[in-house]
């Protein structure tokens, strides 16, 4: 069986910076909070005419550019987010004619914060197995639509961001590289800790001015227990990780956590044993853009030099669910 590995990446955010000054324009808050808390300085917002699947598709040409490949070249869609454009159809299908493509498979992943490390192990198993040997994987978020940007959405509206980041995956016969492992995780438990209730087929109708007006449009959250168990679960699934490949944090080159908060990244990357310059952070620049954050700082790692053939990278994520994962990577 071969082992998958990372062809090209690509990433692309809208071109208008918002601001945390901008934010305290719209509601209660301040700069101090907003990076005392999160770390967070500026995110990036759509404007009108961009939607996911067009930051989605521009990432993705930049990747097929890098990778000297044409649209037409892939096999396989797996496009990962929590903020389609519409109910249904997945935004998969959406990108798939936007690139011209009538006949390959396109599959939704929603697993939100983790939908780029689960969609990562579909991805690994299909091209493992040879159903398909060139997949997209799409992590890309439209949050500032649906952020309640008053003082009551606080709590949520500084932390997400827009924006999207890709990876043209593909067969090696090379068995030290590529992916290594994944490891995923779900604890439903806690559903109602992130989430957004509306619209929802459990409500009917499924969509109300009154499901509106009761906000149950936005998204809400338990930002404390959220934090709690995001700092322990994450530093456990690397070290589930480390361990099933038989190695230990001084092997890691690079961990690219997904970036909700870079409170929560320092204490992951305490509770891992990692140093700084083992740790990739951009969540400065771009919030939280959900399952989009591993492969935009993926790509601005590689463009750094961060990492090299034959370096470790591990991801790791934590999101709503709760689901968390992590993977091991022979770059
Ligand atoms: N600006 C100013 N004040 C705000 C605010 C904002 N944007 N958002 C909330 N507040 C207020 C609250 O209303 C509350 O006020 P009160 O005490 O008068 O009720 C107060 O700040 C809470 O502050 P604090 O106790 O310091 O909050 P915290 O330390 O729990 O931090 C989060 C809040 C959201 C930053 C923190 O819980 C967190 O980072 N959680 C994880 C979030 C996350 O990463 N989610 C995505 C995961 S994938």
């Amino acid at each position: 069986m071969p082992r998958t590995e990372f062809i090209a990446t690509g990433f692309h955010v809208p071109e208008r910076v918002v601001t945390n000054d901008d934010l305290s324009r719209m509601m209660e808050t301040s700069d101090e909070w907003i990076a005392q808390r999160s770390g967070i300085r500026t995110r990036h917002w759509v404007s009108a005419g961009e939607t996911g699947v067009s930051l989605a598709r521009e990432a993705t040409c930049r990747a097929l550019d890098r990778a000297g490949m044409q649209a037409a070249d892939l096999d396989c869609i797996v496009y990962c987010t929590c903020t389609p454009d519409h109910f249904e159809p997945g935004n998969g299908v959406f990108l798939a004619r936007e690139l011209g493509l009538s006949d390959v498979p396109a599959i939704d992943v929603r697993n939100q914060c983790s939908g780029f490390v689960y969609g990562l192990s579909v991805a690994d198993a299909w091209i493992r197995t040879g159903q398909y040997r060139r997949v997209l994987l799409v992590g890309a978020e439209v949050h500032s639509r649906g952020l309640d940007r008053t003082t009551r959405g606080r709590d949520t509206a500084v932390l997400f961001g827009d924006g999207a980041g890709v990876a043209i995956l593909g067969p090696t016969d090379d068995l030290q590289r590529g992916v290594l492992t994944t490891h995923l995780y779900a604890d439903g438990r806690h559903a109602e800790k992130l989430w957004v209730d509306a619209p929802g087929l459990a409500h009917d109708p499924f969509i109300s001015e009154e499901l509106i007006r009761a906000g149950k449009h936005r998204a809400v959250m338990d930002g404390r227990d959220v934090f709690k168990y995001a700092s322990v679960l994450m530093p456990q699934s690397i070290a589930t990780a480390l361990k099933q490949n038989g190695l230990t944090p001084a092997d890691v080159k690079l961990l690219v956590p997904h970036q909700a908060n870079l409170r929560i990244i320092e204490m992951v990357q305490k509770a891992a044993g990692l140093r700084d310059d083992q740790v990739y952070v951009n969540i400065q620049k771009y919030g939280n853009t959900t399952a989009a954050s591993i492969p935009i700082a993926l790509h601005e790692a590689l463009d750094e030099g961060r990492l090299a053939r034959g370096d470790l990278l591990v991801l790791t994520a934590f999101g709503s669910g709760f689901t968390w994962a992590s993977a091991a990577v022979r770059w």
